[in-house]
């Protein structure tokens, strides 16, 4: 939507994510540049109901959290965890508490529940669903999504 300052973008219907889960989705961002970039984000749902939404890049080594194993927690739930290297991130801060990139951060980034959607703001998008994707059939737990419906 261009109609606002600030870019808005329906990522998901907000009950797609079930309280207390996570969804990856592949998205392409326009930069300062005016180039496309790969842009992986990751939506948690708490069990609070509050929507929480980081770049999906470990800031260690750059890869999705949920590479490999498809999970995006650690297994009691009450952590973010780089699937193959283990860094655990508290869920609400997306700091960094244990693993190999202690001390760092994940990227937020800004949500809005909107009218029953969950919604990036600020962030220029790539919406042209005749894109490529570079993500196809690379990791089926990613959920690939340029331009809902
Ligand atoms: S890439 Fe950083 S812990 Fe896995």
């Amino acid at each position: 939507m261009a109609s606002q300052e600030i870019d808005v973008f329906a990522v998901c219907h907000a009950d797609a994510i079930e309280r207390g889960g996570a969804k990856g989705f592949s998205l392409s961002r326009i930069d300062d540049s005016g180039e496309s970039r790969l842009f992986p984000i990751v939506v948690v749902r708490t069990f609070g109901n509050d929507y929480i939404g980081y770049v999906n890049r470990c800031p260690h080594d750059g890869v999705w959290l949920n590479i490999g194993s498809g999970e995006f927690f650690s297994p009691d739930r009450s952590f973010l965890r780089c699937g193959r290297h283990g860094a655990s991130f508290e869920i609400d801060s997306g700091f960094c508490i244990d693993g190999p990139c202690n001390g760092k951060a994940l990227e937020p980034i800004a949500l809005a529940v909107i009218g029953g959607d969950v919604c990036l703001c600020g962030v220029k998008l790539v919406e042209d669903r005749r894109l490529p994707d570079p993500f196809e059939d690379s990791d089926e737990t990613m959920d690939i999504m340029i331009h809902p419906d």
